[in-house]
């Protein structure tokens, strides 16, 4: 028998450690195929969680171990052991990174490829070897349930981050990524109808899936919704025409769980297995295939699939090699992982604004020395706060809340005062009664976040309003009034409507949900102990009205053309912070925008280069952002989208050249008659610098040559 290199203890015992070729894999997973009933392949094509028991464990912790699928002793082929994610390892006690929307603030891909590796360890030192939770649905509006389950609203960068995380993950184990596609509305997710066009689906909701595919990622997850009419575990125009033949995707298809099936009919469609359960599947696709209404060739084709990618990634060279020396009860939760949540929710942390009160110096960053009393008010000021309570939530044995860290923090000769806020009058006279009052408002689980109803009790859901709570803002502008040295610092997983506000106070950061080490991480920016430096992934309109129109309740929706900071930009409407905006104690100066030509062909790609000065007097990270605008295209356009980034750490005073590419791939429009992706032969415009906007943007011109 031919020998493997396997994740230990999940290919039973065809385990021996020998790397096999793409050939071989191919050849064994035909000799396996061979050899099975048709029974045991359509058993490789659901979760193996026995329904009653499966549901009393689900409703005792849900994600508490991981859920089997595909498991066969008689074979010894090893079952997918799925565990969720994205905010780390939902399994046991792991460790709670910030959640992704956070980390796409950071900008940072070597970041997240590091807590991609992080969550590969951990989910395989404790017997998983599927990661569920490459979630890269395109943020359409900040009111979605799940904002923070993603990175933000923009494709580029959204597939930069996710293929990152997979990249980190598919060192250990298998990474999928979810929910193909359009899932951005919770509260009807199990039947709202998404319309969009060809166009729209390839260049706005689309190519972030597919920079995961080309990154290798072993699963895709089908959403529950439906895409143009057909539910997505049954939509062969995304499975199928889309996923595999235009994008050659390699791996397997699983459903969402439990709703993501219909009928036994979805293995027809491209669905490879069904999760967590056998519902439609099992019998009930026996007799479909017996009936001719799902082809026996379909079953095979979805077994190869399923084994080829277990081979792959217990044998092949493309999977991951595995370091035995980091598996164990040991590396979870270890300290280099405590301080890489941290080091996360540091460069997470946008700084929004940060303005003088009294004297040249803006307020923050707090000298520490100088403060003899802090007031800490709000309702979330001292509660575990790492995001919604639906299948992303990790358990981590602790976690640090905002009120924790600062105390930590303050040396003896500071004393930290804590208001929970709920009275004006007395939170007033906490403020007043010290040098700096902190306000931490926004939202928690019961706010936003996947929607959990039934018996796993009400919350979540879209987020209802954009706005902070009334009684929050009231408590803002109350504390404000008392103390002219307010900060706000905002928790939350998308963006927040601040008008009412956010001219009464000096400073204003938004910390998201920031995981377990979130406290500390908070602390370290506000006295200055780290430089913040994330910039925002999504633009903060002035108004929902600057916004696509967003109905929860739908069971039908157009998703068009617009949304986020190009439909701003389209429409003439100013944010109140742009997409791509943060500011940082120190600051930046942009200049020298060159190209490395003028002109190149549709196939080509030129490299931008850019001087970035850091003209102040902290060392800091700065985001250096690319976009590209056109003129004279046929169809309409962006007035800039986003091409390149790469963040860059900078001294005092240091100059740094920072070069990026663009392929011209990234220019292109999908043309919808012709079913390709079309480079124009007209003018366009790179511009470089800090944010999106126009006034923090250097331009050059090029052409692209027919
Ligand atoms: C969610 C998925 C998740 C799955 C398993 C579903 O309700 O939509 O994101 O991976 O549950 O927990």
């Amino acid at each position: 028998m031919a020998s493997y290199k396997t994740v230990p203890g999940t290919w039973g015992r065809l385990e021996t450690g020998e790397a096999l070729t793409e050939d071989q894999i191919d050849a064994r997973a035909r000799q396996l195929l061979a050899q099975m009933t048709i029974e045991e392949k359509i058993r490789q094509m659901s979760g193996d969680m026995p329904t009653a028991r499966g549901i009393v464990g689900m409703l005792r912790r849900y994600n508490a171990v991981p859920y089997p699928a595909g498991e066969n002793e008689r074979l010894g082929i090893p079952g997918i052991r799925f565990s969720d994610g994205p905010r780390g390892v939902v399994i046991y006690n792991s460790t709670c990174f910030p959640v992704p929307m956070a980390r796409g603030a950071s900008w940072d891909v070597a970041l997240e490829e590091r807590i991609g590796d992080t969550i590969g360890v951990e989910a395989r030192s404790q017997g998983a070897n599927f990661f569920g939770g490459v979630c890269i649905n395109l943020l359409r509006h900040p009111a979605w349930g799940r904002a923070q389950e993603t990175y933000g609203e923009d494709p580029h960068h959204l597939g930069e981050m996710g293929a990152a995380l997979t990249r980190g993950v598919q060192r250990h184990i298998m990474a999928c990524a979810k929910h193909y596609a359009c899932n951005s509305i919770e509260n009807s997710r199990f039947r709202v109808n998404v319309r969009a066009d060809e166009r729209t689906l390839h260049e706005v909701y689309l190519p972030h899936f597919r920079r995961c595919v080309d990154e290798g990622v072993a699963a895709v997850m089908s959403a529950y919704n439906k895409v143009n009419g057909t539910y997505c575990g049954h939509n062969r125009h995304l499975l199928v025409d889309v996923l595999r033949e235009r994008w050659g995707f390699q791996g397997f298809v699983i459903s969402d769980f439990v709703y993501g099936v219909r009928s036994p009919l979805a293995a027809a469609s491209g669905l490879d297995i069904e999760m967590p359960a056998t519902i439609h599947f099992g019998r009930r696709l026996r007799r479909a295939v017996r009936r001719g209404q799902v082809p026996e060739a379909a079953i095979d084709e979805a077994v190869l699939r399923i084994l080829r990618t277990k081979l792959r990634f217990a044998a092949g060279p493309a999977g991951p090699v595995g370091e035995p020396e980091r598996y164990g009860p040991q590396a979870v939760v270890s300290a280099g992982h405590v301080a890489l949540a941290r080091e996360a929710a540091v460069k997470s942390m946008v700084l929004l604004k940060n303005e003088p009160v009294a004297g040249p110096d803006p307020l923050l960053p707090l000298d520490l020395d100088a403060l003899a009393r802090i007031a800490v008010v709000g309702r979330l000021a001292d509660v575990p706060n790492t995001g919604d309570r639906g299948s992303s939530q990790v358990h981590p044995p602790y976690v640090v809340t905002p009120l924790e860290g600062i105390r930590a923090a303050a040396g003896p000769d500071t004393t930290v005062t804590r208001d929970d806020g709920v009275d004006l009058g007395r939170a007033a006279h906490a403020a007043a009664a010290a040098e700096v009052a902190l306000v931490v408002a926004g939202y928690d689980h019961r706010d936003e976040g996947e929607y959990m109803g039934g018996p796993f009790g009400s919350q979540g859901g879209d987020r209802r309003r954009l706005t902070l709570k009334p009684h929050d803002e009231a408590l803002i502008q109350t504390v404000a009034a008392a103390n002219p040295n307010t900060v706000v610092v905002l928790v939350g997983g998308s963006a927040i409507i601040t008008e009412a506000w956010r001219h009464q106070v000096p400073a204003i950061l938004m910390a998201w949900y920031a995981g377990m080490e979130g406290g500390h991480a908070l602390a370290d920016i506000l006295f200055g102990v780290a430089n913040p430096s994330g910039k925002l992934p999504c633009v903060w309109p002035r108004s929902a009205d600057h916004l696509p129109p967003f109905d929860p309740t739908a069971d039908e929706v157009e998703y068009g053309y617009w949304h986020g900071y190009r439909l701003l930009d389209h429409e003439g409407h100013e944010p109140a912070f742009a997409f791509g905006f943060g500011l940082s104690y120190t600051t930046f100066a942009y200049d020298n925008l060159q190209l490395s030509a003028e002109e190149m062909p549709a196939g080509g790609c030129l490299v931008a280069s850019v001087d970035v000065t850091n003209t102040g007097t902290r060392a800091g990270d700065e985001i250096v952002q690319l976009y590209a605008g056109c003129q004279g295209s046929r169809v309409e356009r962006p007035a800039r989208w986003l091409v390149a980034f790469a963040r860059v750490g900078l001294a005092p005073g240091e100059t740094r050249t920072v070069h990026l590419e663009l392929p011209a791939q990234r220019l292109a429009y999908y043309d919808v008659d012709r079913a390709e992706w079309i480079v124009e032969p007209i003018p366009y415009i790179a511009y470089a610098g800090g944010s999106s906007r126009e006034l923090d943007l250097l331009s050059a011109r090029f052409f692209i040559c027919s």
